[in-house]
């Protein structure tokens, strides 16, 4: 059973409730806090495809909502063969709310891939430079 095997299994119910009318792409996400609790989220779009909303930051700011910080891992769970790793903008989102978490790829396959967010997202601006 792996270490992730819990965020993983948050990740694909979330999934379960993606409203993606105009991509059929469903994606759901869970992001583990450092106190232990786990925050799902799925994507969310919208009829001007410009307001959707990925998976990934629905499941951060949800448990930023609810007072919690620090993080240390955030699964991405989706239908597809090839393993789906956080769009651009999520990633700046991430870098900014769990720094250099681990990053967990999974598909309905059953396929698992593991990243670190300073592989997937090198030289990023952050609070450093402010
Ligand atoms: N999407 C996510 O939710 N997360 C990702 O990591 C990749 C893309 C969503 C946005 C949109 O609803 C659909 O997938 C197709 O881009």
């Amino acid at each position: 059973m792996s270490e992730h095997e819990t965020l993983i299994a948050a990740a694909r119910t979330a999934r379960e409730n993606a409203h993606a009318p105009y991509s059929n792409f469903r994606v759901g996400a869970a992001v583990r806090a450092k106190s232990g609790r786990i925050f799902s989220g799925c994507n969310v779009e919208n009829a001007t495809y410009g307001l959707t909303i990925c998976a990934e930051r629905v499941a951060i700011f949800k448990a930023i909502s609810e007072g919690e910080r620090g993080f240390d891992a955030l699964a991405v769970f989706t239908g597809a063969d090839r393993l789906t790793p956080p769009c651009g903008a999520c990633r700046q989102i991430i870098w900014e709310f769990c720094g250099d978490a681990q990053i967990v790829l999974a598909n309905l396959a059953g396929r698992v891939e593991i990243h670190r967010m300073s592989e997937l997202f090198p030289l990023p601006f952050d609070s450093t430079h402010l």
